[in-house]
């Protein structure tokens, strides 16, 4: 019986245009929807891997945004076009995506 080892969470926040920068405007529905074919397409990964839209996770200026447990690692400024790197390093390699990593993300969302 498969379970979840690991969580990928995308931030998917959205904001009005003049306000602070968020994922969503930078493109985390792309990202979202790229990690999912991704992961979809390693079948020793179903039931495995997660993938969950969520709200605004802190460092927005850095973002798009996204995190996975239960390693804790966050990736910034992730584009739809790194998704299959991080599946194959990442999830099945065990070796996060060291020119994506952000390490000290400020809490600062309002
Ligand atoms: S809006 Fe994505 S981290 Fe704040």
């Amino acid at each position: 019986m498969s379970r979840i080892t690991r969580h990928l969470f995308v931030c998917r926040n959205e904001r009005p245009v003049e306000g602070r920068p968020s994922c969503s405007a930078r493109g985390s529905a792309e990202i979202f929807a790229a990690l999912q074919k991704a992961i979809g397409g390693r079948q020793e990964l179903w039931g495995q891997v997660a993938v969950t839209p969520c709200g605004c996770l802190g460092p927005c200026f850095d973002g798009p945004m996204l995190v996975i447990y239960p390693e804790g690692i966050w990736y910034r400024a992730v584009r739809p076009e790194d998704a299959a790197e991080i599946v194959e390093s990442h999830l099945l390699g065990g070796r996060p995506v060291e020119r994506l990593r952000h390490d000290t993300p400020d809490q600062d969302e309002d």
